[in-house]
């Protein structure tokens, strides 16, 4: 664990950044408050997805009720798949200047990334800019899944409530993180290690990013592991997960440590499908929403 030393550093910059706040100049002649929720998702085209999206609204209006609910999508490659399949999605630029346009003074964005990256980031600076003067008075953007020390604690109880219960304490689970070049990725060994010391038999890896699948298989061969579940750590069980975790091509994860002499059995299930990681993401409102 040589680079957790950075650990404390980037949980703050995360923590730091994600709660500001702006104020849009000076207007005396104020319009009536309208506060907001805009729920942004990186989206997916899979059906079960609107299904964990749907499950999210519903959450979030019975945690806030009377709080107008909208949704945005970053990612314009499953925008533009949308569009063609006769779905019109908002990017957040977009969704914002409805929000405008619909007289919303007050906006609490909510991020369902998983980590703050370099999407996270992107939305952030989205979220300055939409201070402007005859924008919103105030907009603040919520912390993704995992933030603060808190977030971890909670993540790994959830990870735990959510493991089939007929795995054996001696079986592995491996879960599948995106990862990322960003800094934050050091979120994902983070996580392995909390999980660790409460269950040793749980591992995390990322498709793009370290701890690779290398990794995590020298790791199961050192515990003599014989068979492992798994999961997608990811909200949404999409791409990677059918193909890069589950698939049968010789460099998925599956084929990878069934060669290892590993009994596999892969989890299709999102972490946006469970009620347990939902309720992190919209607990992540409260902040926000508290300085309104
Ligand atoms: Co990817």
């Amino acid at each position: 664990m040589k680079k957790m030393y950075l650990m404390p550093l980037i949980v703050c910059v995360a923590v730091c950044l994600a709660i500001v706040s702006a104020h849009a100049g000076h207007h005396g002649h104020s319009k009536p408050v309208k506060k907001g929720i805009l729920l942004v998702a990186f989206g997916s085209t899979i059906p079960e997805a609107q299904v964990s999206f749907d499950n999210i609204d519903k959450a979030t209006k019975a945690a806030y009720p009377g709080i107008a609910v909208r949704w945005a999508y970053t990612s314009s490659i499953i925008r533009h798949k949308m569009a063609q399949q006769g779905h019109q999605l908002d990017s957040p630029q977009v969704a914002m200047a409805k929000m405008v346009e619909e007289g919303f003074t007050h906006v609490a964005v909510q991020s369902l990334h998983t980590i703050g990256g370099a999407e996270f980031h992107d939305l952030l600076q989205t979220v300055h800019a939409f201070a402007y003067p005859g924008g919103f008075k105030r907009i603040l953007l919520g912390n993704p899944l995992l933030a603060t020390q808190r977030d971890i604690e909670r993540t790994v109880a959830a990870i735990r409530k959510t493991i089939p219960a007929a795995r054996k304490p001696d079986e592995a689970v491996v879960l599948m993180g995106h990862g990322t070049h960003h800094p934050a990725n050091a979120f994902y060994a983070a996580l392995m290690f909390q999980l660790q010391r409460q269950d040793p038999n749980v591992f995390v890896g990322c498709v793009e990013g370290y701890p690779e699948i290398d990794a995590l298989k020298a790791m199961l061969k050192e515990k003599k592991i014989k068979k492992a579940y798994l999961m997608p750590f990811m909200s949404v069980a999409g791409d990677h997960v059918i193909n890069d975790m589950a698939g049968d091509e010789a460099d998925s994860w599956k084929s990878i440590l069934t060669a290892a002499g590993i009994t596999c059995v892969p989890v299709l299930k999102g972490t946006a499908e469970y009620k347990a990681f939902v309720d992190i993401w919209v607990d992540h409102l409260k902040g926000p929403l508290a300085h309104f």
